[in-house]
């Protein structure tokens, strides 16, 4: 926390507002707004339930085909489930582990020949990374689909100096306690599209119809933010910036100290690209570094040390076996490499000096470990 909370907490006691409404919920959503350039935002209780509004606002419905990233958090593509709908999985490509747009381009054709395009694409900014946006927004606009922009790890983060979740019809954040910046559980919906953003508010509180009875039409979701929950998120945003200096210089520390070893290949940034580096993410090459992420997630975990795998791909999920995917290229799988591969460094901003330290030894001592034991073998 910054210090703040407890203010905004204390107005909306004073106040009485104990709901999910309020002042701090119309400021929250304001200040979020301008603060990425959107027209309107609509606080809600986590981001998982913005995608689903951002779904319902689509008219997704039972049958209907989405497309989305693979390499996520599973809570990417729930809410295609919620709505009855088919998920169909998108590779990424090796530059900013997003969706690759030949895979998505490939997808794409297939559902023109069937005559069956989907009526949603979801895009993930993974780790704080935005996707190549330029071509992903070519090929949904030339198919005339609509593209949600699944920003809940990469508030903060610019394209082309453009905010990251303002490239789709609609952005989602997540304000979960392990996000960059949190109110302990949220989330926002942005978009340019005000009319969608009012259905959105009259979907997340119960879909009442404007009637002095209860009346409903509609079915809806109770998915808006806590008024207090929204005093949180108004001083954390006030230290969003700070937060994002702190995570890029842990990630600069990390890449000074480790980048020189061996098979040890650090997340890129595409160029013309600003991640807020909410995770530090490598592979490792096992070969060339002479340990495996295996052999270095144990002894991190030996000294106490929370380090953990990339996301584990959708596809590659029991809960989704049998789901269409498609990979980058005919043997490339980049999603499945970065997961067997990959793994992401303790990177909370207020991570210090001398922990990072004791980090970077643990690693660098497992790695040269690894070697002797590989002269030796
Ligand atoms: C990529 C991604 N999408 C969606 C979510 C869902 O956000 P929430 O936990 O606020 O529902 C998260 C994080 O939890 C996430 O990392």
């Amino acid at each position: 926390m910054s210090g703040d909370e407890l203010r905004y907490i204390k107005e909306a006691f004073d106040t009485n507002w104990i709901a999910p409404l309020g002042p701090n919920v119309d400021e929250f959503e304001k200040e979020i707004a301008e603060y990425v350039g959107a027209n309107e935002a609509v606080a809600v209780s986590s981001g998982t339930a913005a995608i689903h509004l951002a779904l319902s606002l689509l008219n997704v419905k039972k049958g209907d085909k989405v497309f989305c990233s693979s390499l996520t958090f599973i809570a990417s593509a729930n809410p295609i489930i919620y709505q009855g709908a088919e998920p169909v999985f998108i590779d990424s490509e090796p530059v900013t582990w997003n969706m690759s747009p030949d895979a998505l381009e490939k997808a794409f054709k297939d559902a023109s020949d069937e005559g069956n395009l989907p009526k949603a694409v979801i895009v993930v900014n993974l780790y704080g990374q935005s996707a190549k946006m330029d071509e992903i927004t070519s090929i949904c606009d030339h198919y005339n689909v609509p593209m949600i922009e699944d920003a809940a790890e990469s508030i903060g983060s610019t394209y082309k100096g453009k905010a990251s979740g303002t490239f789709g019809q609609f952005g989602i954040y997540s304000f979960n306690g392990n996000k960059i910046i949190t109110t302990s559980s949220g989330g926002m919906l942005i978009s340019n599209d005000t009319g969608a953003l009012k259905k959105a508010r009259f979907l997340a509180t119960q879909a009442r119809d404007p009637a002095p009875h209860y009346q409903h039409s509609n079915i809806g979701f109770n998915y808006r933010m806590s008024n207090i929950l929204a005093g949180v998120g108004r001083a954390q945003l006030r230290v969003l910036d700070e937060r994002v200096k702190a995570r890029r210089n842990i990630f600069n520390r990390y890449y000074q100290e480790l980048a020189n070893l061996p098979g040890f290949y650090f997340m890129p940034e595409l160029e013309n690209t600003f991640s807020n580096r909410w995770l530090t993410a490598l592979t490792i090459n096992e070969e060339e570094a002479g340990v495996s992420v295996g052999e270095l997630l144990k002894a991190l975990t030996e000294e106490n040390i929370e380090a953990r795998p990339v996301w584990k791909p959708l596809h590659m999920q029991p809960i989704f076996q049998g789901v269409k995917y498609y990979p980058h290229g005919e043997n490339e799988n980049i999603s499945e490499y970065l997961f067997i591969n990959g793994i992401c460094l303790p990177s909370g901003s207020n991570l210090n000096e001398d922990d990072q330290t004791r980090i970077i030894n643990c690693i660098k001592d497992t790695v040269s470990i690894g070697n002797e034991r590989k002269r030796y073998v």
